[in-house]
């Protein structure tokens, strides 16, 4: 059997809503990560897809004068599959929880979980929050504000939490606390950044309490097996999805080697409010079931709007299209992953985007890439010349390309993104400083400086080559264009299968290729 995959997830999206940038920031992260690793030479397996079940999306159906499933299709539809073309995601694969492939799977983990003695019946009394589709603990909850104030509201959502009391079924959570614990003091790096693991040790150390896993109240969900009166708990599902879409508990079919060669997970993403679901309930789960814990659950920031987490609910939600039809959708990858720190929160300004897509984008990068080609076009009538005298400013290119590199792979691999971008810019700057200094523009004047000129511009161009193998997981329309007009495809062959560990390899474009001036990468936008 061959070996593992590494699959990396995304949440799967409530559709209670569509889609704001908030949700494509996650999905881009993943896919920049998994197209690095795809360049790695891995295999690679890139989950996302829909929560569909639970009191929050019913309600918002009835709201709506729906049926849930239909609300749920339209909604997929109309909203989350396109958002992934917007943004350029090249996903191996979408679950939708409401699909049979992950009922089936999720009734069968269940039933087994029951079988084993893991579940007991209890009454559950205390408080819940819709929007976070949660049970509270009173630290969960803070003092509401203007129309809420003299109730306790939802800490994230600032909105009233429900008493529920109901008869359900339980997953004896406590038991895990101990194992748990032990599993992240021998495994550090499964709970990052160190903010994110801390906060998961504490709430752990803090005692763990046993889990609800099913509500009475309304049946949009799935049906408890043995107790056809309660559906199982929206998280309880949703959680399964990263095993049932990989085929969790077949026993014949592709299912079995998929599950062996794929899960768990290398990577879940997940945004900081969904960590303990991720952290704590997820692997005990997976403890209680005999399967292997995930490699690493990895807690971003929030997208912040006047300081608050951009959400739909508080009418702060920008669609990912808005901003995509202005800049691009290269532009948007970039610029959330290069601009905040993969981990903390960030602000977006539409003044600062605009100020790095300028700076960056049209003057650093395209300028640099359509200069070049340009100037082998006027100079070599577009034929890409050889590099015959290199010297010392040449070594500092290709040593450049090197570190730019090397550093970037340490960095992306640990999901750095914005310290692995910088990393490649040094080598954007470096070559853009290398025009200045030897100045082809000047050395095209005198046939005495052919062999230097030519020199030139085989350097730029092979660092330009290097920067489309590094820039294509974060952009890749933009390198696509760049390794065209580079013609380096019909030797080279495809840019998405240029290894990264190769991409620092000295004169790999032979001259003689066929550059063309291309398409402007980062056209200048209007206001
Ligand atoms: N359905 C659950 C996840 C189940 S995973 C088994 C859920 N869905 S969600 O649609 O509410 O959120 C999905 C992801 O989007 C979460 O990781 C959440 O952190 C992220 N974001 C939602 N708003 C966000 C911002 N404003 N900023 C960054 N990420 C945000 O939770």
């Amino acid at each position: 059997m061959p070996g593992k995959t590494f699959y990396l997830t995304t949440p799967i999206y409530y559709v209670n809503d569509a889609p704001h940038i908030g949700h494509a920031y996650t999905t881009v992260a993943g896919d920049v990560l998994t197209r690095w690793h795809r360049q790695r030479g891995e295999r690679v397996w890139f989950l996302t897809g829909t929560d569909e079940h639970g009191e929050k999306v019913l309600r918002s159906a009835e709201a709506n004068g729906m049926a849930p499933q239909e609300w749920c299709d339209r909604l997929v539809e109309s909203a989350w599959k396109p958002v992934l073309r917007t943004i350029d995601a090249a996903n191996d694969d979408f679950i939708r929880t409401t699909e049979p492939r992950h009922t089936t799977r999720v009734r069968a983990f269940l039933q087994g979980l029951y079988d084993a003695g893991q579940i007991y019946e209890d009454l559950y009394e205390g408080p819940y929050c819709v929007h976070c589709e949660e049970f509270k603990l009173p630290g969960d909850l803070k003092d509401g504000e203007g129309e809420y104030a003299g109730q306790l509201v939802c800490a994230i959502h600032g909105r009233p939490v429900e008493q529920l009391s109901e008869r359900n079924w339980f997953f004896p959570l406590s038991k895990y606390a101990d194992r748990l614990l032990a599993h992240y003091e021998e495994h550090p790096e499964a709970v990052e950044p160190a903010s994110a693991r801390n906060e998961v040790l504490s709430f752990i150390r803090g005692g763990l309490t046993d889990l609800s896993i099913s509500r009475s109240s309304f049946d949009w969900g799935i049906p408890v097996p043995w107790d056809p009166a309660q559906v199982v708990y929206v998280w309880f599902d949703a959680l399964l999805n990263y095993a049932t879409a990989v085929g969790l508990g077949d026993t014949e079919g592709p299912g079995v080697e998929q599950y062996a060669t794929t899960f768990p997970a290398d990577v879940h993403l997940v945004g900081k409010d969904i960590l303990r679901f991720h952290a704590v309930i997820w692997p005990a789960m997976l403890m209680a079931a005999g399967q292997p814990l995930p490699r690493k659950v990895f807690a971003h920031g929030w997208l912040l709007v006047g300081g608050e987490k951009m959400s739909k609910s508080k009418l702060t939600g920008i669609a990912p299209a808005t901003v995509v039809d202005h800049f691009g959708s290269d532009a948007f990858r970039y610029y959330f992953l290069r601009a905040i720190q993969f981990g903390s929160d960030g602000s977006f300004s539409w003044e600062d985007m605009s100020a790095r897509y300028t700076a960056e984008l049209a003057n650093g990068f395209g300028n640099l890439a359509s200069r070049v080609a340009a100037m082998v076009v006027r100079y070599f009538d577009g034929e890409l010349p050889a590099a015959t005298d290199p010297g010392p400013a040449e070594d500092v290119v290709r040593d450049s390309a090197a570190r730019a590199v090397a550093t970037a792979d340490e960095k992306i691999g640990a999901l750095d993104f914005s310290g692995g971008i910088n990393a490649v810019w040094e080598l954007v700057d470096v070559l853009n400083g290398y025009l200045t200094e030897q100045a082809p523009w000047q050395l095209a004047k005198n046939d005495v400086d052919r062999a230097r000129l030519a020199t030139v511009l085989w350097t730029a161009a092979e660092g330009l080559r290097v920067l489309a193998v590094l820039l294509n997981p974060v952009m890749p329309k933009a390198c696509a264009a760049l390794w065209d007009s580079l013609g380096a495809q019909p030797v080279l062959g495809d840019l998405a299968a240029q290894p990264v560990a190769d991409a620092s390899r000295w004169g790999q474009l032979p001259a003689g290729l066929t550059v063309t001036k291309g398409a402007v990468l980062f056209p200048r936008l209007e206001d």
